[in-house]
């Protein structure tokens, strides 16, 4: 049997438990956010209508690709596209140069060329095949007007082989669609780890010597195309 006095507390600590639940909407509300960067403030919102209020100017709505340091437009450089579910990319490939192996973890890639000449490969995942029974590689060869899709978390490079910059735009499906480099991320592991993965085939001071020899630069120049197009190595 419980004691009255058991009964009591059992009453009073289900008091304190539900009191803040009903208090809390009430309190939410009244809450100043201007601690808050505006996209956090679009994230927490409680409805659509909303975020309106918070993007007051039609300028809000806006993203200048031609005034902008960074290529590509997500919800942190460009608010209003808190809720739309995606992210989008303008940029040029300079002549003769090459994006790194690189995956989106949150996005799939609708990649567009405008100018210029790009060619593409992809690995989707595990599993997919050619018809010898090897790893599936989709290579594409992008003109003005062609699109190829990168899905989300597929490995994937492009490379502009001519004299010319390549134009391109590129839609995600995430708002914070992100970047995965593929070679410096797996050789950021521990040398054991590494030289299991590559079944023991490099190991000891290889393993430091492929590392140090991963480019930083997102993107890579190609040494054969310059010579051709009589350009100089550069980093951009
Ligand atoms: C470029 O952006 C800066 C900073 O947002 C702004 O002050 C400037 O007016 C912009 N310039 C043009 C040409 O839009
Ligand atoms: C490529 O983009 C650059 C920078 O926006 C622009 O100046 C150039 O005219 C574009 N080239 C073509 C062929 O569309």
């Amino acid at each position: 049997m419980l004691s009255g006095t058991t009964i009591s507390s059992i009453i009073a600590v289900a008091l304190v438990f539900s009191l803040p639940t009903k208090a809390a909407p009430r309190q939410m509300m009244r809450r100043s956010t201007p601690e808050l960067s505006l996209t956090a403030q679009l994230q927490i919102a409680d409805t659509a209508i909303d975020r309106y209020k918070l993007l007051s100017k039609d300028e809000d709505f806006v993203y200048d690709f031609t005034n902008s340091t960074t290529p590509f437009a997500n919800r942190e450089t460009f608010p209003a596209l808190v809720g739309s579910g995606t992210s989008f990319s303008v940029g040029q490939l300079p002549a003769c140069s090459m994006v790194y192996l690189h995956l989106h973890p949150r996005a799939t890639e609708l990649f567009v060329l405008n100018s210029g000449r790009v060619l593409t490969q992809m690995v989707p995942e595990a599993g997919v095949l050619d018809s010898e029974g090897k790893q599936r590689v989709i290579n594409t060869e992008l003109g003005p007007g062609k699109m190829t899709i990168f899905p989300a978390g597929s490995f994937h490079t492009q490379v502009n082989p001519d004299c010319e910059p390549a134009n391109f735009t590129a839609a995600f499906s995430a708002e914070d669609f992100g970047f995965g480099l593929v070679a410096q991320e797996t050789f950021s592991l521990s040398d054991d780890a590494i030289a299991a993965t590559f079944g023991q085939s490099i190991a000891g001071e290889d393993i430091d010597k492929v590392r140090d020899a991963i480019p930083t630069d997102a993107v890579i120049k190609v040494e054969q195309c310059l010579t051709k197009c009589g350009k100089q190595k550069r980093h951009i």
